[in-house]
Formats: C-alpha cells, sequence, structure tokens
C-alpha cells in the first residue's frame, strides 16, 4: 500500500552541496510529492524534535538544525518509511551499510545529513509539519 513520509536534507549536506546527490538516490526509488528549501527558527526546530526534549543531545540538536537551509521533501511509494530508513542507514554513519546516505554523505551521528519520518503516526505529523493539505497534490 502506497504510504508517504517526511525527508530533510539537514544543513551539513546542504552546506556541504551534497543536496543534488542525495535528492537523486532518492529520486531513484520513490516519487517526490513536494520539496522545499527553508532555515528553520530555533523554535520550529525544537517544536519539531519536541520527541527528544530532554535528551542529552537535544539542545545541539535543534541548534544544529537551525544553523542553515534544509531541504524538505515529502516521498511517497509502497512501505516508503521503512525503505526510506534502509536507504539512510544508521542513525550513527559509522555504523550505516555500505551505499546509505548516511555512509555516503553523513558527517557523525550529530550531523548525519539526513532525516526520516520513523512511523505512519510520525510521518502523518511531520508531513503536515512542513506541507499544509493544499500544498500536496
Ligand atoms: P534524526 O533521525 O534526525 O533524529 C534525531 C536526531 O538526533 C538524530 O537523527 C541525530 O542526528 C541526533 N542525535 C544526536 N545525538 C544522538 C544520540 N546520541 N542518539 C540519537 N540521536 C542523536
Amino acid at each position: 500500500m502506497k504510504q508517504r513520509t517526511l525527508s530533510i536534507i539537514k544543513p551539513d549536506a546542504v552546506a556541504a552541496g551534497k543536496a543534488g546527490k542525495i535528492i537523486a538516490d532518492i529520486e531513484n526509488e520513490f516519487h517526490i510529492v513536494a520539496m522545499r528549501k527553508l532555515q528553520l527558527t530555533r523554535a520550529q526546530a525544537a517544536a519539531f524534535y519536541a520527541v527528544h526534549a530532554g535528551k542529552p543531545f537535544y539542545d545541539g540538536l535543534v541548534e544544529f538544525m537551525c544553523s542553515g537551509p534544509i531541504i524538505v521533501m515529502c516521498l511517497e511509494a509502497d512501505d516508503v518509511i521503512a525503505r526510506y530508513r534502509k536507504l539512510m542507514g544508521a542513525t550513527n554513519p559509522e555504523k550505516a551499510e555500505e551505499g546509505t546516505l548516511r555512509k555516503k554523505y553523513a558527517e557523525s551521528m550529530s550531523r548525519n545529513a539526513v532525516h526520516g519520518s520513523d512511523a505512519p503516526e510520525t510521518a502523518a505529523v511531520e508531513v503536515a509539519f512542513f506541507f499544509p493539505g493544499c500544498d500536496l497534490l
């Protein structure tokens, strides 16, 4: 069954000029329903990652995610949530499999190039965070 998920190309990868290669890898497997480039405010980054509030890495994560432009995409395909997470690879690029986005493009656990929703419920919330219903075909 077709699913949608949210993909973010994070500030490290956008600043390093890796976005084009990442988008090409994504487009190879999935339909890109919508795409935007923007810079989050601190409040928006804090709200987006609210599920991690209180964790030791939260403040650094918020700081990093509003430090520069990001590219957000709504992706669609059969089983896209799990399949996109497989394409991204492990959160820590040192543990990511060969060929995954994080293995190829990430610098470290905290500057790890890409984000993807982890479940249907979070995908619905995260897609709606960046794309109002009227923007989605
Ligand atoms: P992401 O998939 O965007 O979801 C939360 C992010 O927190 C994660 O990718 C990492 O970039 C970041 N992060 C930083 N430190 C940690 C950690 N110790 N454990 C999990 N995530 C971390």
